[in-house]
């Protein structure tokens, strides 16, 4: 079909604008990844107060041949809401802008304990962009279970466990996210914790999450489950404990599972014998303890633009890294009902995911 202009020309030019910002979504992310490559937020916060241009340009490691473009680089991320840039001075002639920090350029501080920037150093790695550039040869081809195995011939986790440096910069993005998840999940779910006196983080990485978990809760026993090359090196301690294993094989027995990020990583079969593991651990020796599950749960309503947009892109990355998908309440019970568990609670406390109980 031949579009013409006329009356519709502000429509063409705005789907236009839209496929052009489609296209060049990406310019967002690498925006991003370079600002915190040279360091800009943490050269503002140690500055002490918002920067001038001169100034900010004076303190960062730029070639002085490159200064005249830093002002470029703001300029999008201001737009896109990681600085502030504010008009100071009296007066015209004296008329100043300052770049300050937003709550989400404070997220990506270095000596933030909360911050996101490993997340983003990871995720913006080329071995986990890469993949991307097969999706389409990947919806075509009935060989390979994800883009990722097209692009690097082997799936995520034996990739992880044969390289070292994807495996240090994975667990480390995978622990800045627990930081920041664990300090939400302990001040709003203490009850979800009572009365239990063992807990296993199954996957849970180098133990961030238990390490903070046995600090809020010294009762309780804690043990990470996790594969051999992501624990093995790992100091058990006190009532903190590594063991390493597969978790389609068997889980220790426990008063309660903690699955964060685990299912989503997994498609539906998979997710089902996870459960159903976990399910045989919280019940041995005559227990009836708990699974507790820390996902996305993709709601109809009550949902901002960009929120849904940040849980489809997870979706997405789920079907390009991994075999999993992002789940709706109904795909979330389904599995519940299949691995023989017969109660649930949804605690939606953790922005674009959810706290789940789950019961035998
Ligand atoms: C997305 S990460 C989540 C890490 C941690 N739970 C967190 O949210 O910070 C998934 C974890 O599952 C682990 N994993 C993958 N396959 C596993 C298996 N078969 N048995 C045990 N752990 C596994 C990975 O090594 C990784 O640490």
């Amino acid at each position: 079909m031949q579009m013409v202009c006329g009356e519709h020309d502000y429509e063409l030019l705005q789907a236009q604008s839209h496929v052009w910002n489609h296209i060049f979504s990406f310019i967002n992310s690498m925006s991003l990844k370079c600002a915190i490559q040279l360091c800009i937020p943490d050269v503002i916060h140690n500055h002490g107060k918002p920067m001038t241009l001169t100034q900010l340009v004076t303190a960062l490691p730029v070639h002085p041949s490159k200064t005249i473009f830093v002002y470029r680089l703001m300029r999008i991320l201001a737009h896109s809401g990681f600085f502030t840039l504010t008009k100071t001075g009296e007066n015209d002639e004296e008329e100043e802008y300052v770049y300050g920090l937003t709550t989400s350029s404070q997220l990506l501080l270095k000596d933030n304990s909360l911050s996101a920037r490993p997340f983003l150093m990871a995720m913006l790695d080329p071995v986990l962009t890469t993949p991307w550039n097969h999706l389409c040869s990947w919806f075509q081809n009935g060989e390979y279970s994800t883009p990722f195995d097209i692009a690097h011939g082997m799936k995520f986790w034996e990739y992880a466990a044969c390289k070292p440096n994807i495996n240090h910069l994975f667990n480390e993005a995978m622990a800045s996210d627990a930081r920041l998840v664990i300090s939400v999940v302990i001040e709003k779910c203490e009850h979800v914790f009572k009365g239990l006196k063992s807990l296993i983080d199954v996957g849970g990485g180098t133990g961030t999450m238990a390490k903070a978990f046995v600090k809020a809760f010294p009762h309780v026993e804690c043990t990470v489950f996790d594969l051999p090359h992501v624990v093995s090196n790992m100091q058990s301690h006190e009532n903190l404990k590594y063991v390493a294993g597969n978790m389609f094989d068997v889980i220790p027995s426990a008063d309660a599972i903690l699955l964060k990020s685990i299912l989503h990583d997994w498609n539906d079969e998979e997710c089902v014998k996870i459960l159903k593991k976990c399910k045989e651990a919280v019940t041995s020796t005559g227990k009836t303890g708990k699974v507790i599950i820390i996902d996305i749960l993709f709601e109809k309503k009550d949902r901002d633009y960009k929120s849904t947009e940040t849980q489809l892109f997870f979706d997405m990355l789920m079907m390009v890294l991994l075999t999993g998908k992002e789940r709706d309440e109904r795909e979330w019970a389904k599995l519940f009902l299949d691995a023989g568990f017969t109660r649930y609670e949804v605690n939606p406390i953790l922005g674009v995911r959810s706290l789940i109980e789950l019961y035998p």
